[in-house]
């Protein structure tokens, strides 16, 4: 009897690429059906049946990016950000990112379970997978039970911001009783660090100063405020034996705070931000430097050098974008005074090719290691098992990256719901030319396939102690290495 399985042509097959997930490289035929990875042939095995083959050549073929850290239409204070999920999510595929990880903060009335009702309502429309981040703001008697609940909806990862007082901050006293909640329930503490009072010192002093305007927006909010609040929370984790997982990290020193107290056993990860290894304070002295005000702020040419050597070195987890799509007048209205203006930068589509140059095309880093940090490891740390991994049973987010590719990156041809962004004429190099998300060509050399709001909203599964996170591997070895000198020669 003939094998059925064998017979029946595969939806999709990907040829002569090279593989590569974070465990490892291989060249070899992907087949893809029903939306789910079945399995990697050998190169030179004979093509099954198949309804539609996408030649490789020359080109890697990664898992699906999975972006941990996207704003998306969120509304913090005065402003909305700009994009509906549908926008979100078709910008993101354009970039190579085939899952969004959204954050659902409760607004003023709401608690963390409306918020997730909300969001899950609002994001019908995404044309990516989806899963989210729940958010405490302060704690009362209902809160332990519906952070049970939330993780009975899937919801496991929880964001807290020791900043931003009268809006999302909550105190640290909020911060230890959730995570006492989340040791127990295998969830993760995801925290904004900046020490509040220090920022509002340093705010203070600068206005006072007259230097309280975007311009000087990076001495609003000093180093010392993140490392101090990094500390805190260690601590915290420590005590209680909750995850932490830090977002947008900007300096060295407290990728070393998470380093020294992983040593000591604390679960705690740190993500860092494109813009944040690629871009320096001196921003705030061009023409517009409202367009760059986020929090924490772009750090000084010797942070970012710093804490882009100790990405390239794998200490650092994961990248996230910290997408917020605002235009350029949201962010002028109030350029006079950094308090008042909304923060945060577009960068859901850029986040990919924008590390894969900066880290792995100029700094050296292996490609391995940009999957473990673009893919993997923010699929790992956020419970979701089907994504980051190219394998028998993942479901069908590939990228097919072409790592000579060079373009210039534009608010012209972008397509983010935002009039600006913070690369604007600069040239990058590693671009997806094809991408797949649950087995569906979504991106190919004939442009946007649109599949319709067919995104998945998806659940974090289980206990996150029960899935070994992906040490990043370090640089060298047997690795995949694609520098501006030698990619040519490694991918003929
Ligand atoms: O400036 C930023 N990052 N804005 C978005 C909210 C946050 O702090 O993540
Ligand atoms: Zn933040
Ligand atoms: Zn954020």
């Amino acid at each position: 009897m003939p094998d059925q399985t064998i017979l029946t042509p595969f939806d999709l097959v990907v040829t002569d690429g090279l593989i590569v997930n974070a465990s490892g490289s291989t060249e070899g035929t992907v087949l893809i059906r029903d939306g789910r990875i079945a399995g990697i042939l050998d190169p030179d095995a004979p093509l099954p049946p198949h309804k539609r083959q996408i030649d490789a050549t020359g080109q890697l073929v990664l898992p699906g990016g999975v972006d941990p850290h996207c704003h998306v239409g969120q509304v913090l204070g005065e402003f909305s950000m700009l994009d509906s999920h549908a926008q979100a999510s078709i910008a993101a595929l354009w970039g190579g990112t085939t899952t969004i990880i959204d954050f659902a903060i409760p607004e003023p009335g709401q608690n963390p379970l409306q918020a997730v009702y909300e969001k899950r309502k609002a994001a019908q429309d995404t044309r990516t997978d989806l899963a989210l981040h729940g958010g405490v703001v302060a704690w009362d008697n209902t809160t332990r039970d519906q952070l049970l609940s939330l993780a009975e909806l899937g919801v496991l990862t929880v964001k807290m911001f020791t900043t931003y007082r009268d809006g999302v901050m909550a105190g640290f006293d909020t911060i230890e009783k959730v995570m006492e909640v989340l040791a127990d329930l295998g969830g993760v503490a995801i925290i904004h660090a900046e020490e509040n009072h220090l920022v509002e010192e340093a705010q203070n002093y600068e206005r006072e100063n007259g230097r309280g305007d975007s311009r000087h927006h990076a001495l609003t909010r000093p180093e010392a405020a993140e490392a101090a609040a990094v500390t805190r929370a260690l601590g915290l984790a420590a005590s209680t034996g909750a995850a932490v997982y830090f977002v947008h990290q900007t300096t060295p020193d407290v990728v070393d705070l998470v380093a020294d107290a992983r040593s000591r056993g604390v679960r705690a990860y740190s993500e860092t931000c494109p813009h944040y290894i690629t871009l320096d304070d001196s921003v705030y002295e061009s023409g517009r430097p409202e367009l760059f005000v986020c929090c924490p702020p772009i750090r000084s040419a010797t942070a970012m050098t710093g804490l882009r050597d100790r990405t390239i070195r794998g200490m650092v987890h994961t990248l996230g974008s910290d997408h917020c799509c605002y235009s350029s007048s949201q962010k002028e209205k109030y350029s006079h005074d950094v308090t008042s203006m909304p923060n945060g930068l577009p960068g859901v589509e850029n986040r990919m090719t924008v590390s894969f140059d900066t880290l792995v095309v100029r700094g050296g880093m292996s490609v391995e290691n940009f999957v473990a940090m673009s893919s993997t490891n923010p699929a790992v740390l956020n419970g979701l098992r089907s994504k980051g991994w190219i394998g028998p049973g993942a479901d069908a987010d590939v990228v097919i990256l072409d790592p000579t590719m060079t373009k210039v990156i534009s608010a012209k041809t972008h397509h983010m719901n935002s009039d600006y962004s913070p690369y604007e004429g600069t040239e990058f190099t590693g671009w997806p030319t094809t991408v797949i998300s649950a087995g569906r060509v979504v991106i190919d050399d004939d442009g946007f396939h649109d599949p319709g709001p067919i995104g998945r909203q998806l659940f974090s599964k289980a206990q996150l102690d029960a899935v070994p996170l992906l040490a990043a591997p370090a640089v060298g070895g047997t690795q995949t290495m694609i520098t501006r000198f030698n990619k040519e020669e490694l991918l003929a």
